[in-house]
């Protein structure tokens, strides 16, 4: 039996776009200075991104995202295609990412690759990841949302049958090892971050409070939902190129949901539907703020939104959504 997923330092991922290769790929990956990082939790604003950038340095020119399908304009880092189109991209190269901050590539670090980061209200986030799951048949269904939730929530979920078998002859094989601290600390990472990406408090939390200094830029869902010119200003003035007031308006326009939703190279219609089947839910599903209420029974709202606000405790976070 085949499982989904590999797991890649205590983070789950799907194996239809995920490698050792590629994965060692990025862990090894030559950081340009130019170079752009877009990084999401997934479910965040991905999609959109991979749109907007490539627009704001072409200072409105729609052919980038006329031509190009958007995981080869601004391809995931750790995922199997930028090996392949690493060659043909121009300068200066965005990437997506949904790596935690610890495991960029190492000469990210000495670089002075620009970041911009982009956070969704979780509940919005859990509800699209909901739907992404059942649509995409390169991931595990999602089960009944209630259970869903949970293991949002967590970070725990129990994996298919064939996990768990490898699982218990790992135990077995290791049982003398786990006595030792370290191996059980490995250990607990293994049988515990089994969500994709892993939990998304993780994520938002360690790219938080970093010494990147103003080659960061925070911005939120929910600010480009309202007020997307504003936002597109704000990184064009990030990325030191500003744009025309026509071109603003042009690619405002273009960004919208319904456009984007109508860009073959962007609605993910060009993959064949036994891959993403739009019928069961489309990618660019409903592109709004606050769906969660429409899932959320008010005993789920008060414990998603309990366990939250403790993990994010002591933190300096200020979200829009509050
Ligand atoms: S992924 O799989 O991580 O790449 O997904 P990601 O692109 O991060 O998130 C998908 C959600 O983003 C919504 N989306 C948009 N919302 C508003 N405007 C635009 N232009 C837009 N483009 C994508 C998309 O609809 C998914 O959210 P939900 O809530 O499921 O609709």
């Amino acid at each position: 039996e085949h499982s989904n997923y590999l797991v890649y330092h205590g983070l789950l991922l799907p194996r239809a776009v995920h490698s050792q290769d590629s994965l060692q790929y990025a862990e090894n990956f030559q950081v340009q200075d130019e170079d752009i990082f877009v990084v999401t939790y997934p479910k965040s604003g991905t999609t959109w991104m991979q749109e907007i950038i490539p627009l704001i340095l072409s200072g409105g020119d729609l052919t980038p995202v006329h031509t190009i399908p958007n995981w080869d304009r601004v391809p995931w880092l750790e995922e199997t295609r930028t090996s392949l189109v690493i060659d043909k991209m121009r300068c200066p190269r965005v990437f997506v990412t949904h790596l935690p901050y610890h495991l960029m590539p190492r000469s990210f670090f000495s670089s002075k690759a620009k970041v911009i980061y982009v956070t969704r209200n979780p509940k919005d986030v859990a509800v699209s990841s909901f739907y992404f799951h059942k649509m995409a048949s390169f991931l595990d269904d999602p089960g009944l949302f209630d259970k869903f939730l949970n293991k949002f929530l967590s970070g725990q979920g129990k994996r298919k049958k064939s996990g768990l078998k490898v699982t218990m002859i790992m135990v077995v094989t290791f049982i003398p090892i786990i006595i030792s601290q370290q191996m059980s600390f490995v250990c607990f990472f293994f049988f515990l971050c089994l969500v994709l990406f892993g939990k998304w408090t993780d994520h938002v939390k360690c790219w938080r409070n970093l010494d990147l200094g103003d080659r960061i830029l925070y911005i939120t869902y929910e600010e480009m939902l309202q007020d997307l010119k504003g936002a597109l200003v704000r990184f064009s003035r990030f990325l030191n190129r500003e744009l025309t007031l026509e071109a603003l308006e042009k690619v405002a326009e273009h960004c919208s949901f319904n456009n984007m939703k109508n860009n073959t190279m962007s609605n993910y219609s060009l993959v064949p539907e036994d891959i993403m089947d739009s019928s069961k839910s489309p990618f660019l599903r409903r592109g709004v703020s606050g769906d969660w209420k429409n899932h959320f029974s008010p005993e789920q709202e008060a414990k998603f939104s309990a366990v939250i606000k403790e993990e994010v405790k002591g933190t300096s976070f200020k979200f829009p959504w509050d």
